[in-house]
């Protein structure tokens, strides 16, 4: 992948964009901080290549072409709780989404400075990011689209740290469902996720997903928020109080409800989700707090991560990513913008 950070040169015009720096990177694509060069604005450009070496082109066509469509739906939703996307093209052989910038970095990191500080979450604030969670689903999920790329790094934050948004589409199921892409669903090919955080039905089936799946994601990344700990390292239907004896009872009892196996026993969808997490919570009357996060050192009752639980460093470099770069393979330098649509 540092075959495209090396051919974006920072700080020349890039398409309408002048490229500011390198963000992160995923799989299939790596993400820059741009600032457009006639309104100034400064956006996020996710940008994914025709090919990656070591990756199989039907692999990257078919994330391709999730990413087309999730980006051209994206674009159609405009909720404060799903990161804005602006803008969709190709340059050559590079496809590019501009975004809203989301400045305050993102959960995968929160997290992992939590572990490293040896220090959980403070509870209502994983119920506050668990509320916006919750409503960018029902968003998404009111669109009839399943999001179903759940997880830390995909959780953004405003510049406040306070609120929480849904980044990248890419993976989305759309109106039609499977049969939008017809990869899945043939052999040797399953739902694309990351498996730490994905539903029963996304992992094990190719099944036509429904909102559920992504509320169990969002329960996943609730007993992580407060325990701490990933949900597939523990025990099998281990409750988070078990591991924080502070977590109330309703929350307690929340999180294993949107854990259960059967999506139909799930609360239904990130609506549902949503007004359970308000009207169960309301008795509390947890305010938003004015500055970004108030820690808490693991409780001493709880089962603190030891170093064999981490889990890698935030996704920065995932497994899949391409490692090696060819330094004879070079491409063109960008050419127009040209929209796809
Ligand atoms: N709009 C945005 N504003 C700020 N940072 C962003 C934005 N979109 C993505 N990022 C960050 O860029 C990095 C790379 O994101 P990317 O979506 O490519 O990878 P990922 O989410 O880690 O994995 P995946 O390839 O499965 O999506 C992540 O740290 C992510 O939080
Ligand atoms: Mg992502």
């Amino acid at each position: 992948m540092a075959l495209l950070i090396d051919q974006l040169n920072l700080g020349t015009p890039y398409g309408r964009y002048q490229v500011d720096a390198v963000i992160g990177q995923g799989a299939f694509s790596v993400v820059y901080k741009a600032t457009h060069m006639t309104t100034r604005q400064v956006r996020a450009l996710k940008v994914t290549p025709e090919d990656i070496p070591g990756v199989q082109p039907a692999a990257i066509e078919e994330y391709r072409r999730r990413f087309q469509a999730g980006a051209q739906y994206g674009i159609r939703i405009n909720d404060p709780r799903v990161v804005h996307s602006c803008d969709f093209g190709h340059d050559g052989d590079l496809l590019i989404l501009a975004m809203a910038y989301a400045p305050g970095g993102n959960l995968a990191d929160r997290l992992w400075n939590l572990r490293l500080d040896g220090r959980l979450m403070n509870i209502d604030e994983c119920v506050l990011i668990a509320l916006d969670i919750a409503d960018g689903l029902g968003a998404i999920h009111n669109q009839d689209v399943v999001y179903c790329n759940l997880k830390p790094s995909n959780v953004l934050f405003d510049a406040d740290g306070m609120r929480a948004q849904l980044a990248d589409l890419g993976l989305a199921q759309l109106p039609g469902g499977v049969s939008m892409f017809s990869q899945v669903g043939q052999a040797g090919w399953r739902h694309p996720g990351t498996p730490a955080y994905m539903s029963p039905e996304q992992r094990r089936t190719t099944d036509y997903l429904s909102p559920p799946s992504d509320v169990y994601a969002l329960g996943l990344l609730l007993f992580e928020m407060l325990t701490g700990r990933v949900y597939r390292n523990v025990r099998p239907g281990a409750r988070p109080q078990s591991l924080r004896a502070s977590i109330p009872i309703w929350l307690d009892d929340l999180v294993a409800r949107m854990l259960v196996d059967q999506p139909d026993n799930r609360p239904w969808d990130g609506v549902e989700t949503a007004n359970l997490l308000r009207h169960e919570n309301s008795g509390d009357a947890v305010p938003r707090p004015e500055c970004p996060l108030s820690w808490e050192p693991v409780e001493p009752s709880a089962h603190a991560p030891d170093a064999g639980d981490l889990t890698p460093a935030p996704p920065l470099t995932p497994q899949d990513a391409p490692a090696q770069v060819d330094p004879a393979e070079t491409r063109e330098p960008p050419l127009d913008w040209a929209p796809v649509f």
